[in-house]
């Protein structure tokens, strides 16, 4: 959450750091700012409620600078305002820092040092450099009164980047628990919350770790660790076209990366399959898991939804029991463990506070994990054992889309290669790389027809104020996440429910029009997911079917292509998307940048 920019040594100060904040602002966007210096005394602190946007058509043709600072805001202290948007600055207006976390002590450290400082705004942030200032002015060097504050700062996660208008082409930097990369360019360099915000600037990134304190200027990264001892350390490169980065033509990011889903597929099975189907992945990783006796599947929001579908995957394909955790409640409940057990993270951005605190735990105990993630060298992912990427190219709409249909295929994949070497199962049984292909084709098709899912989503739910998707086992699962998605971009009361379960209690809420949505991919259940939506019918509801195509009947609505059962979330959920994506853009709301949400969750 919070997004940050840097930059020092580059005449092109203000476009870089707009820029990145442009593709940063998936991470927060109630307010942004820029501080930018030009190194012979001019500079200029703007901020400005509301979207980049907003942010840009406020700087003027005069803001330039070689070195700055940029922000954009999910607020955690203090409301949304102009005052509290970063950077904050000092009350001498010295020193500027954009922070992205929180600091859990801000009101000690307030009430112990600064009694005397005046502040401007509500921010934790204000705090922190406040006093970097104050120890400045009682004889410290400015990375000296950084480090002396940072020492201060109890059990918090934090990335800051700092200026002293008084040395202004240098960038301090410090990180704990919350990302922050420093781009090294050709006589300049940035930082970034996530590459993708430099990556029109350079491809060749070094990751900071927990602790380090880094110096910046534009021909020099210097890291040191908390002990002050110099650390080498080579940048790696991120395989990342900026286009990918664009909405191109598309009107919102969410319809592109939807649209994106039957490629990912295909690109998965390229990658972790062989063309005969075999598995192409690290095997120590798969001797890790056959070995292990019980799988915990963590994460949060729609990557939790896609450990659900693991589940089934894990325990059908290689019979090892498997439970599925929301992170934030593990993290401080813990179940009973077996002997054995091995830890799998789904993260779409690897960064998220609640799965973190579950692998720091998990680290802590010496058990073996892996992290199935989107962004390489994420947190989760250095973390971890093990990483599996998800490689489907940035996802920048908050609402989770391709992230999910790649988790499932990945799990899919990595359940085959246990299966087999555990001789669960034979390699014919369950063909992953010609289901994948199916099932591209498959999404393909849905997404095809997305003119008439968005008849339905007008006549369904655009102006309903609840509405239910139901189903049994994986088709539960699935309704969960298509609630999840309409709910979070069309603000349309939604609840995903197991289909037998609204007879004892729930069905009190269906209302005449109430629109109830029957997810039906199992041969197993299919009669009763129907008779379910009948009682609903019989209770006044609007009700609506997605079948594959090998259990339709002639009055079902959205009719899908059957692969697979234990696939089939790869195919239901698409037309939930559609439905989700339409709901919101003809309710003319901001599809991408739903009210109070923010991308990446990097507080716990
Ligand atoms: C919903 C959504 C969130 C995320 C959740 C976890 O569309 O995107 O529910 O799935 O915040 O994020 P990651 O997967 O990055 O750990």
């Amino acid at each position: 959450m919070c997004g940050i920019v840097g930059v020092t040594g580059n005449d092109n100060a203000v476009k870089i750091l707009l820029e990145g904040l442009e593709k940063l602002e998936y991470r927060g966007y109630d307010s942004a700012g820029i501080y930018v210096n030009d190194q012979t005394g001019e500079d200029y602190l703007i901020k400005e409620k509301g979207r980049i946007s907003e942010l840009e058509k406020a700087v003027g043709p005069e803001v330039h600078g070689s070195t700055g600072i940029g922000h954009t805001r999910w607020a955690t202290h203090g409301g949304v305002s102009v005052e509290n948007a970063h950077p904050q600055y000092s009350q001498d207006h010295r020193f500027y820092l954009v922070h992205n976390g929180v600091i859990e002590n801000f009101k000690e450290l307030k009430s112990d040092y600064l009694t005397g400082t005046t502040f401007t705004s509500q921010t934790d942030t204000e705090v922190v450099v406040q006093l970097v200032d104050k120890f400045v002015n009682e004889g410290l060097s400015t990375k000296e009164a950084f480090v002396k504050t940072i020492g201060l700062l109890k059990g918090s996660s934090y990335g800051f980047l700092l200026m002293d208008s008084q040395n202004p082409d240098t960038l301090y930097v410090a990180k704990n628990k919350s990302p922050l990369l420093v781009g090294v360019g050709d006589n300049f360099n940035v930082v970034c919350s996530d590459a993708l915000a430099m990556i029109s600037s350079t491809h060749n990134f070094l990751e900071l770790k927990d602790g380090e304190i880094v110096t910046i200027t534009p021909d020099k990264v210097v890291i040191e660790d908390q002990s002050g001892n110099i650390i080498n350390r080579d940048p790696f490169y991120v395989e990342m076209d900026s286009q990918d980065t664009d909405k191109g033509t598309y009107p919102y990011y969410m319809l592109k990366e939807i649209d994106e889903q039957p490629n990912v597929m295909r690109n998965l099975a390229q990658k972790y399959l062989s063309d005969n189907d075999m598995p192409n992945i690290d095997e120590n990783l798969i001797k890790a898991i056959k070995e292990s006796d019980h799988i915990h599947i963590v994460g949060a929001g729609t990557s939790y939804h896609a450990g659900l579908v693991g589940k089934a995957l894990f325990e059908k394909l290689t019979n090892i029991p498997t439970d599925v955790h929301v992170a934030s409640e593990y993290a401080y409940d813990e179940p009973l463990l077996s002997k054995k057990p091995f830890f799998i993270f789904l993260t779409q951005s690897g960064e998220t506070a609640d799965s973190r605190e579950v692998l720091v735990n998990v680290n802590e105990q010496g058990y073996h994990s892996l992290t199935i993630t989107n962004v390489q060298n994420s947190t989760l992912s250095r973390e971890a054992d093990f990483t599996l990427l998800l490689n489907a190219g940035p996802e920048i709409s908050v609402a989770s889309t391709k992230a999910y249909t790649a988790q499932i295929a990945v799990e899919a994949i990595l359940a085959k290669a246990v299966g087999m070497a555990k001789g669960q199962i034979v390699a014919d049984e369950f063909n992953v790389r010609q289901q994948l292909g199916l099932v591209a084709t498959a999404m393909q098709a849905i997404i095809d027809e997305k003119d008439s899912i968005e008849e339905l989503a007008k006549q369904y739910f655009v102006k309903a104020d609840k509405a239910f998707y139901i189903g049994r086992g994986i088709d539960y699962f699935v309704s969960l996440e298509a609630a999840l998605k309409l709910k979070e971009i069309s603000y349309v009361h939604a609840e995903g429910f197991a289909s037998g379960e609204l007879k004892h209690g729930t069905i009190a809420l269906i209302e005449e029009d109430t629109p109830v949505v029957g997810i039906i991919t199992q041969h197993k259940t299919a009669g009763l997911t129907r008779s379910n939506l009948q009682e609903t019918l019989s209770r006044g509801a609007n009700i609506l079917t997605i079948v594959s195509e090998d259990l339709a009947k002639s009055d079902d609505n959205i009719v899908i292509p059957t692969v697979d059962e234990l696939l089939s979330p790869l195919v239901s959920v698409v037309p939930t998307q559609l439905i989700a994506y339409y709901t919101s853009l003809n309710k003319g709301l901001d599809v991408d940048r739903p009210r109070n949400l923010a991308k990446s969750v990097t507080v716990e």
